[in-house]
């Protein structure tokens, strides 16, 4: 019964990561660091893979959400398609790449004038006397990815006459799902 909608999950964020004018390319991101705090800010998905159930964002390791993924790895992901009227909350394990190879091969496919996001000499939040006050190193030892493995998902979609709400829960390795009061 609820597989459709563990397929259109699947299907709406593989669709985010291939057009870029699809609402699902974008996340919001919300760690919580030791301070307890929920800290949330948008990421670009780059990758989902549908087999493993598992996305791919980049940042730079310096950065904020970097602090807090290393505190506390549980991190929370929330989509919203506007004319599907469809959210997406997912939470899940955030994980560092650290094989070589794999960062090799994201660093490749990046743009050279987007490699300018991972290559500032100053760190992401110091305070700057203007926009254009930015150094750049040559190197790309600040390009971080993120891999985040959820292990909840609930799909929300509003609609009449009833509105669907399914949770997906990862037990050990296998997925289980149950309708929900929206
Ligand atoms: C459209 C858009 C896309 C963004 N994509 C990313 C991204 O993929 N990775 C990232 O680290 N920050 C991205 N940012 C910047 C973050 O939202 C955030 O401001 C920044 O990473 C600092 O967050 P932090 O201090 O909580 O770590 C994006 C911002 C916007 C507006």
């Amino acid at each position: 019964m609820t597989e459709r909608y563990w397929n259109k999950i699947t299907a709406e964020l593989l669709a985010g990561t291939r057009e870029s004018d699809h609402p699902f390319r974008y996340a919001t991101l919300a760690t919580v660091g030791l301070e307890q705090v929920p800290r949330l800010r948008t990421v670009v998905i780059r990758e989902f893979d549908p087999e493993e159930v598992q996305l791919i964002f980049y940042t730079d390791s310096r950065s904020k959400k970097m602090l807090h993924i290393k505190e506390n790895n549980k991190v929370s992901l929330l989509f919203y398609h506007p004319e599907k009227l469809l959210q997406l909350r997912m939470e899940g394990i955030a994980m560092k790449e650290r094989d070589g190879g794999t960062l090799a091969r994201h660093w490749s496919g990046i743009k050279p004038e987007s490699r300018k996001d991972y290559t500032v000499s100053q760190t992401p939040g110091t305070e700057i006397k203007g926009p254009d006050q930015l150094e750049y190193v040559e190197r790309d030892d600040f390009f971080t990815v993120i891999n985040v493995h959820p292990f909840r998902i609930e799909y929300l979609q509003l609609k009449r006459p009833n509105h669907i709400r399914v949770r997906f829960s990862k037990d050990a390795d296998n997925w289980r799902s149950e309708f929900l009061v929206p």
